[in-house]
């Protein structure tokens, strides 16, 4: 089906959705199989960093486009951390769904104008953002599991940038490869209540199934997960070739990786939306 509207698929979530980090073909072959065995909407998401990666946007953004139109439940496309507006403006150009702009690392009133003006540029292309607010630890090795995001602050930025969602820290850290972060729970119900807009969790590799499930119910709505789905793609392809030291062809390796990924994603899935 055609790409489904990233706002209305959360809005129309009355628990969590499961948002997805892709760089591989196969892995975004594994987001969408996945979302069909679970018949639940899914997000798929391409970094800053997977473009960095891949050398381009476009070619991974057509190859998405062409799986979500080809997938039978509702798929949206974002754009994940992006830090350049350059990729922000050629995102919505291709047809992305959302974007994340990330001036986390920004001092506050530069991170709210810059929020604003791209929400502005968004908002007149249908297009939903996604900001963040009190640096998430762990993104580029720089650990900070210590950071909060103040629910005051939340709702002035929220209300000054003008954006859709938000991105809040409450105790997640990036591309943690054990899920053995601490949530704060409370403040998760402190920004519900404070925050207009759907929350988002961030890093959510490190959180284990209860707790993924706790923070849902306390209020997140959008929960991305990276990390988690490159270690179950890896493993799948480490065990295969640890069985099969001959093979050389990469199919032999990376259809096991897709399925397990694509189990994964499914049972990720119908637990954020408590299914
Ligand atoms: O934006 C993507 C996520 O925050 C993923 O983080 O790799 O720690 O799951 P993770
Ligand atoms: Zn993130």
């Amino acid at each position: 089906m055609p790409l489904a509207p990233t706002g209305d698929i959360i809005n129309g979530a009355a628990h969590g959705v499961g948002a997805f980090n892709v760089v591989l073909l196969e892995q975004l072959e594994a987001v969408l199989a996945g979302a069909q065995q679970a018949d639940l909407p899914v997000i798929v998401q391409i970094s800053e960093n997977a473009v960095a990666y891949r050398g381009a946007l476009a070619p991974l953004a057509a190859a998405a486009r062409a799986a979500v139109e080809e997938a039978a439940v509702p798929a949206a496309l974002h754009l994940d951390h992006a830090t350049r507006p350059d990729l922000v403006e050629e995102a919505v150009r291709l047809g992305f769904t959302s974007v994340m702009y990330d001036g986390a690392h920004l001092p506050w009133e530069e991170n709210v104008a810059r929020t604003r003006e791209i929400s502005r540029r968004c908002r007149d292309k249908g297009v939903w953002v996604e900001a963040e607010l009190g640096e998430i630890g762990g993104k580029d090795g720089a650990h900070k599991p210590g950071v909060r995001t103040d629910p005051e602050e939340a709702a002035r930025f929220v209300a000054d940038s003008g954006v859709d969602a938000l991105a809040v820290a409450v105790g997640t850290s990036h591309q943690m490869t054990e899920r053995t972060a601490r949530l704060d729970l409370d403040l998760i119900r402190d920004l519900r209540a404070a925050v207009p807009v759907p929350l988002v969790l961030h890093g959510s590799s490190g959180v284990d199934d209860n707790t993924l499930a706790a923070a849902v119910h306390a209020g997140m709505r959008k929960v991305n997960i990276a990390t988690h789905l490159n270690t179950v793609f890896t493993a799948a392809a480490r065990a295969r070739l640890s069985a099969q030291p001959a093979t050389v062809d990469p199919r032999r390796y990376l259809s096991p990786a897709r399925e397990a990924m694509g189990h994964e994603v499914a049972r990720l899935l119908r637990l954020l939306a408590g299914s």
